[in-house]
């Protein structure tokens, strides 16, 4: 019997998940299927019941629904229970187990498909709402050598970084709220824009000399080149969007299914091609 998934969101007809997992299921021979459901603004929860009382395996919970799901699930697996939102759902029985994958999936392109190491370097994160809660936890456990996260409203910068307090001391030097304004003069090896400013062609104000030597410039956002990424191009820095955050966050949810580790490259170079469907853009949330 095929086994059923989906993503859950609203809007979700733009979601690249079912052509990825599609894709996972077709290399790794896994009898799924893999579906999109629209879910009314307040009937969340309803329509996740009503998937896995169908028989559902699983679901991926996108925009809004990532702190509803958090609520929503009986227990916290992984890094969802500090992070606060739940992007991955796992149906056992009468259990409902809530991971979150996005931040795996931030630090694995990062690291193994980028091969830019985090630990021992001076990282800058971008914005403080929810695509930045999703990867905090994940990126110390790398052991950077200090975390800078910088938010237009300083307040919601100091929020983020009082909610990760106990993680403090993975990163030597520590975790620091700062607004962007006081960050001239300073180098960043990795930067990562989590904000949403590049969806509407802006940029987070960066001062110039921001890039350390060999830095890279991540933005999360994936379907288009970002004023940030083309900044960050200009000044010599090694740049990447979100595409592979995208797929190798969809990659640990199909692990955590299906105990099968599909191989993410070709599915990203598929999506970067885009060729005749382009992606519109887009960001995790
Ligand atoms: P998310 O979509 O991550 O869940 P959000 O609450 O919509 O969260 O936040 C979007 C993030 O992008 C915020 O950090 C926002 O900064 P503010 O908190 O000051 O609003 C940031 N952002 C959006 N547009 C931006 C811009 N033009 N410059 C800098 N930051 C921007």
């Amino acid at each position: 019997m095929t086994d059923k998934y989906a993503v859950i969101g609203n809007p979700v007809a733009h979601s690249r998940s079912p052509l990825i997992h599609a894709e996972f299921a077709r290399q790794t021979g896994q009898d799924i299927s893999y579906t999109a459901v629209l879910a009314p603004r307040e009937g969340m929860r309803a329509a996740v019941l009503e998937f896995r009382d169908a028989g559902g395996r699983g679901m991926n919970v996108t925009l809004p629904f990532k702190h509803e799901a958090w609520d929503l699930v009986t227990a916290h697996k992984g890094y969802a229970l500090v992070a606060g939102a739940v992007n991955t759902l796992e149906f056992r029985g009468p259990e409902m187990i809530g991971h979150n994958t996005d931040g795996i999936g931030l630090v694995c392109d990062i690291t193994d498909n980028l091969r830019c190491s985090i630990r021992g370097r001076r990282v800058l994160l971008m914005g403080a709402g929810g695509a930045s809660y999703g990867v905090v936890e994940p990126l110390l456990r790398e052991q950077p050598e200090e975390l800078i996260v910088a938010n237009r409203t300083p307040e919601k910068a100091v929020a983020l970084v009082a909610h990760f307090e106990k993680f403090r001391a993975l990163a030597p030097r520590g975790v620091a709220a700062r607004a962007y304004a006081s960050l001239r003069g300073e180098r960043f090896d990795l930067l990562i824009n989590a904000t949403s400013a590049g969806l509407s062609d802006e940029m987070p104000p960066l001062a110039e000399g921001i890039f350390a030597a060999g830095a890279l410039a991540y933005d999360m956002v994936y379907g288009k080149t970002t004023p940030f990424l083309e900044f960050a191009r200009a000044r010599g820095a090694q740049t990447a969007d979100g595409t592979g955050m995208l797929v190798e966050q969809a990659a640990e949810s199909f692990f955590i299914w299906r105990g099968v580790r599909p191989d993410t490259a070709p599915i990203i170079a598929l999506l970067r091609r885009a060729g005749d469907e382009p992606t519109q853009p887009d960001r995790p949330r």
